[in-house]
C-alpha cells in the first residue's frame, strides 16, 4: 500500500470542483487519509516548487499557488503514486485522455486544477511538508 500527496488547486476550489475531483480519487480505489484546506503564501509556494525553480513558469506557478484556497491531501491505495497521476492525466489539458481529472476540468497547463506527487521520495517529502503523522489516519 502506498501513499501520495494531492493538491487541488486554486482554479478548482475557485470553481467549487472540490467534491467533483474526490469523487475521481475514490472511484479510483484511491482512498482520503486527510485533507485540509488552506492558503499558501508565495514564500510557501515557492519552498514547495523548488524544484522548479529557475524554470520560465515559476514565478506564474507560484503567484498562481498563492492565488487562493487549495485542499491539500494523502491519498492511499495500491500503486497510489503512479494510478493518482492516471487519474490527474496529462499535464496540459489538450494532452490529457478523456475522463481524466485535467481533462474534465483544468482551465490550461498552468491552472491545471491538480498536483500529484511523481516518485516514492517526493511523497514522502511532498507529505511531510504539509502533515504530522498523527494526521494521516489510514
Ligand atoms: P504537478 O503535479 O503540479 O507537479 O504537475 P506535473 O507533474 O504534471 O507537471 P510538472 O511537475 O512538470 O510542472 C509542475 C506544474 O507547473 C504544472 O502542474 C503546471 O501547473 C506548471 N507548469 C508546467 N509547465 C508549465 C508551463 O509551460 N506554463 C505554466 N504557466 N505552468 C506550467
Ligand atoms: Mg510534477
Amino acid at each position: 500500500i502506498e501513499r501520495t500527496l494531492s493538491i487541488i488547486k486554486p482554479d478548482a476550489t475557485r470553481r467549487n470542483l472540490t467534491g467533483r475531483i474526490n469523487a475521481k480519487f475514490e472511484e479510483a480505489g484511491l482512498r482520503i487519509i486527510a485533507q485540509k484546506r488552506i492558503r499558501l503564501t508565495k514564500e510557501q509556494a515557492e519552498q514547495f516548487y523548488a524544484v522548479h525553480r529557475g524554470r520560465p513558469f515559476f514565478a506564474e506557478l507560484t503567484e498562481f499557488m498563492a492565488s487562493g484556497p487549495v485542499v491539500v491531501q494523502v491519498l492511499e491505495g495500491e500503486n497510489a503514486i503512479l494510478k493518482n497521476r492516471e487519474v490527474m492525466g496529462a499535464t496540459n489539458p489538450k494532452d490529457a485522455a478523456p475522463g481524466t481529472i485535467r481533462a474534465e476540468f483544468a482551465e490550461s497547463v498552468g491552472e491545471n486544477s491538480v498536483h500529484g506527487s511523481d516518485a516514492p521520495e517526493t511523497a514522502a517529502q511532498e507529505i511531510a511538508f504539509f502533515f504530522a503523522g498523527i494526521e494521516l489516519v489510514g
